[in-house]
């Protein structure tokens, strides 16, 4: 049996109208997790990709770091402004700080940019320090750069919003990835407390999703070409051209059937 709480749907986790709302889901102790639905968020700061991506309505939120906002050459701020515009969920923007003090103003400029601001900072202690600061705050918070089991617990006792285990970057060192996932949905699922959602970020391919899928994460943030790459099938292009030409064959046409 699934013992399952929802809680309203539809606002962003940690709004300030609506704290700890959405998609979170409150499971008790070792059983089975059910979630509305697993999120998928875009890796990129290429607007005119996000523009073209939101319009398939696959997208639930942005994801960027410092490497991808040096790549689009835009002023940050105007940049982080300009992609809550076209998604109206979570948009993580990554303090570029790492003292407490400074990273904490910075989260708060951040945040005052758009309610869907999800501020993104390091696994540091000092990160986590900010993390619960702005958390209580109201803000939406991501916890970023996490590569243990350890770590992923700490930042659900900080109350992040999200944390975001790198997958690709383990398996580029020949570590055990999707084991860190598990570990992280299996802790999490114990404790009615740990709210803070598995953000599986650093994709490389579409089974990293899969895989992420089946354990349960919450998210997957995906470079846009992974997300275009999840639809794709070879056999799904032979058959449709099969299909095309056959009912071209046929001399019908749905449209002007009387
Ligand atoms: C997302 O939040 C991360 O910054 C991103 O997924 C890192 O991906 P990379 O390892 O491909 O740079």
């Amino acid at each position: 049996m699934v013992l399952v709480q929802r809680l309203p749907p539809a606002e962003l986790p940690g709004a300030p109208a609506n704290r700890v709302a959405a998609a979170h889901v409150s499971v008790r102790p070792n059983t089975p997790t059910q979630q509305d639905a697993m999120k998928f968020f875009i890796d990129t700061a290429d607007v005119a990709e996000i523009r073209e991506l939101a319009q398939t309505g696959w997208l639930d939120g942005v994801t960027t770091n410092p490497s991808l906002v040096l790549k689009s050459g835009k002023r940050f701020v105007d940049l982080v402004a300009e992609i809550c515009d076209l998604v109206p969920g979570p948009v993580s923007a990554e303090v570029a700080a790492t003292d407490f003090q400074t990273m904490l103003a910075e989260g708060r400029r951040l945040a005052g940019i758009a309610r869907n601001v999800a501020v993104k900072v390091p696994m540091t202690v000092d990160g986590l320090k900010v993390c619960r600061l702005l958390v209580d705050d109201g803000t939406m918070v991501n916890v970023t750069l996490c590569f243990s089991p350890a770590q992923a617990i700490l930042a659900a006792k900080a109350g992040a919003t999200f944390v975001s285990p790198f997958v690709g970057r383990l398996d580029d060192i020949g570590a055990d990835s999707m084991g860190l996932i598990a570990d992280i949905c299996t802790i999490y699922q114990q404790y009615e407390g740990f709210r803070t959602e598995v953000l599986v970020a650093s994709v490389r391919h579409p089974m990293h999703v899969v895989e992420a899928a089946k354990l349960g994460a919450h998210v997957a943030t995906l470079p846009p070409a992974t997300l275009r790459q999840l639809i794709a099938h070879p056999l799904t292009d032979v058959g449709l051209a099969r299909f095309v030409a056959d009912w071209q064959k046929t001399g019908q046409s749905i449209l002007d059937a009387p």
